[in-house]
């Protein structure tokens, strides 16, 4: 009974990507604090924000009045040990709220580009990547491990 119990959690988990994400995270060792963008796409992704994203959760990230901030403790702590490509597929499938799955995944890149940027972690000489299960290789990293 109780390893069917576990067989089951287990194919959920997988169904919901976290099961995978997470060990695809560690066994390829990346996370945020290693220059996984460029300054180009945090700089083209500061402009995509302003328009898309700002009027809702603030040209500063901090939130608006129904919009959680983008940037700081409590941003990172909720997204903490999960990926930069569960991070992209929420904004791609969810956002803008009002508009959801309405931006090409250059847009969505671009956008994450700077979000990362405002959230102080390092641009690189790596493009980024716009496939979700490439993304889903880099680890969101809160500090610097
Ligand atoms: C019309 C207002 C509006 C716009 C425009 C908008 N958002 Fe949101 N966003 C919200 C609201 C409200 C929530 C909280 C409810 C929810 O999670 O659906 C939210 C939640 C989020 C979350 C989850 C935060 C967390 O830590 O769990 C992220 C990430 C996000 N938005 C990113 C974006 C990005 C990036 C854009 C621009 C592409 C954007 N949003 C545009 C209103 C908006």
């Amino acid at each position: 009974m109780k390893v069917k119990f576990a067989v089951i959690a287990l194919a959920g988990l997988a169904s919901l990507g976290l099961y995978d994400s997470r060990l695809g995270a560690q066994a390829a060792g990346k996370n945020v604090w290693d220059g996984v963008y460029t300054k180009e796409q945090a700089e083209r992704g500061k402009g995509l924000y302003a328009k898309e994203c700002g009027s809702c959760h603030g040209d500063q990230l901090t939130g608006g009045e129904m919009a959680p901030a983008l940037a700081g403790g409590d941003f990172l702590s909720n997204w903490n040990g999960l990926t930069v490509g569960d991070f992209y597929d929420r904004v791609r499938t969810s956002m803008p709220l009002n508009k959801p799955n309405s931006l090409s995944r250059d847009v969505n890149r671009d956008i994450t580009a700077f979000i990362l940027q405002a959230n102080s972690f390092p641009a690189g000489t790596t493009d980024m990547d716009t496939k979700s299960e490439m993304l889903k290789m880099i680890t969101i990293e809160a500090k610097k491990p």
